[in-house]
């Protein structure tokens, strides 16, 4: 079952998803070349407790393993699950995932973006741009009375109709108050399956998409996936209400933040 948030859930993932927002974008005004992936993600740490919010990834469990790190941050050919780190060094033509997942008053809002350290080559800007396009498009489709398969085929069409490939190893999610709701939100199907949408469902919608090949591994540290053939990936993700009315992103940084 999907879980229907109440107007008291909807309320307090309204303010979980604002933090994990403005988190983000704060931290997004952080990325230049020189910089390390390990200033980032302490910078994540700052951000979101000065949020008077909590790392909903800092010491997230799958396993026996908890992730060390605050955010995630995921450079060129890694796809997600990044550990910032004091050897990797921003440099002009890197794409850089941030993806924020926070935990306020007992909610999660969950977040990312790719970041572009420019300039890149006409095909890796072409990548950035159909994976946020493909996001806005998951989310068109995550209409009351459609089904979560037809999220995950408009994007899979959008991207590989642009000759890019869609991350299978990872899915989107329900959230709320954890991080990992029912239901799994892939970015490739087909239309008229899975659950129906109901308003009151909170999904984190998140295309993962490759340049090359949509195979994935996993290094040695356990958690960040990089893509088998090395080439760059990009990832979007929005928080997202279904209401009567339509869509409504809930990871929007207030206007002025
Ligand atoms: N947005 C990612 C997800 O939905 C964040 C994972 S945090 C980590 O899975 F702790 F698993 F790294
Ligand atoms: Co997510």
């Amino acid at each position: 079952m999907i879980p229907i948030k109440d107007k008291t859930g909807i309320a307090h993932m309204r303010a979980s998803c604002g933090v994990a927002a403005s988190v983000l974008y704060e931290l997004k005004k952080l990325v230049w070349p020189g910089v390390t992936t390990y200033d980032l993600d302490q910078a994540a740490r700052d951000i979101i407790a000065r949020h008077g919010a909590k790392s909903a990834c800092h010491g997230y469990q799958i396993g026996s393993r908890r992730y060390p790190a605050y955010s995630c941050i995921s450079v060129n050919e890694e796809v997600v699950h990044g550990i910032g780190s004091l050897k990797r060094v921003l440099r002009d033509g890197d794409v850089v995932t941030l993806d924020v997942v926070v935990e306020y008053h007992g909610y999660i809002g969950d977040n990312a973006v790719t970041i572009p350290l420019l300039p890149v080559s006409p095909r890796v800007a072409e990548l950035l741009r159909v994976t946020q396009e493909a996001l806005s498009i998951g989310i068109a489709a995550a209409t009351v009375g459609n089904r979560i398969g037809d999220i995950s085929y408009a994007v899979q069409r959008y991207v590989e109709g642009h000759g890019f490939s869609v991350v299978r190893d990872m899915v989107g999610h329900g959230v709320g108050r954890t991080m990992h709701e029912e239901p799994q939100i892939p970015n490739f199907g087909k239309r008229g399956t899975g659950d129906r949408i109901k308003p009151g469902m909170t999904l984190a919608i998140e295309p993962m998409v490759n340049l090359g090949g949509y195979k994935t591994k996993t290094l040695a540290d356990g958690w960040t996936t990089v893509t088998a053939d090395g080439m760059p990936s990009a990832h979007f993700e929005h928080t997202v209400l279904t209401t009567d009315h339509g869509p409504e992103i809930l990871t929007v940084p207030p206007i002025g933040a």
